[in-house]
């Protein structure tokens, strides 16, 4: 029988709501957390897989909050790191998901979902026309998995690659938000799609 991974996800804001209806949709077991750290714990404690949907700045509370034992887990960020008055608190040479696998040596982090707004992640499409969902991982069975994931969900995923290469989904992921934040008239009403001339990339 096909194994389905107990997906547990940190934070209840929009990004992790709409992940988890998603996903319950296409027949996962998901179980969510808020704010509260002993919930944090329980449900990073129960999941084999854990999306990380929490404020960038909030990641290291976070992974304190989630205990110690991670080994073979999988990690999935979707952060964007933005500062203050849409400031980029990144870093180019060193991503969020590099970082926070350094917090988490024995988990197995994969970056994915951050190029997407969170009112698109509960479909993966916009007005039936599919968003790509672009990965990167070390590890190639984390990040199959997340391409697995999220078809399922109804994106069209997109193999990016190592987990280094977040640095370079996390630049559109910072421009997507800039485009839709910085003039107020504009706002999340588009997303970015992946062309190509095969199906499955
Ligand atoms: N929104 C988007 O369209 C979008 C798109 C792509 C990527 N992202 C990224 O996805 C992540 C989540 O985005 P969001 O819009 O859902 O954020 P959000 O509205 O700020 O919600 C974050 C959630 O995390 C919880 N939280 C904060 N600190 C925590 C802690 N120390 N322990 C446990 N839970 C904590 C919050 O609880 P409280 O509300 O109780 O504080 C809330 O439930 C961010 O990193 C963002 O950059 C967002």
């Amino acid at each position: 029988m096909e194994h389905r991974p107990h997906i547990g996800i940190i934070g209840e804001g929009p990004v992790g709501t709409a992940l988890a209806e998603g996903l319950r949709r296409a027949g996962y077991e998901v179980e969510t957390s808020g704010h509260d750290s002993e919930r944090v714990e329980r449900v990073a404690a129960a999941s084999d897989t854990i999306i990380l949907a929490v404020p960038h700045a909030e990641r290291k509370n976070v992974v304190k909050e989630m205990g110690k034992d991670h080994r073979g887990k999988k990690i999935i960020d979707v952060s964007n790191a933005v500062g203050p008055e849409m400031s980029f608190a990144g870093n180019p040479r060193k991503s969020s998901a590099e970082e926070l696998q350094g917090w988490l040596l024995d988990a197995k982090v994969v970056k994915a979902f951050n190029t997407v707004f969170a009112r698109d992640m509960t479909e993966g499409r916009i007005e039936g026309e599919p968003r790509a969902a672009l990965v990167a991982g070390d590890d190639p069975a984390a990040r199959q998995q997340v391409k697995e994931l999220a078809p399922a969900i109804g994106f069209p995923p997109a193999d990016a690659g190592p987990l280094e290469n977040a640095r370079w989904l996390e630049a559109p992921g910072y421009l997507n938000l800039r485009m839709a934040y910085q003039d107020p008239k504009v706002g999340p009403d588009f997303g970015f799609k992946l062309l190509s001339h095969h199906h499955g990339a």
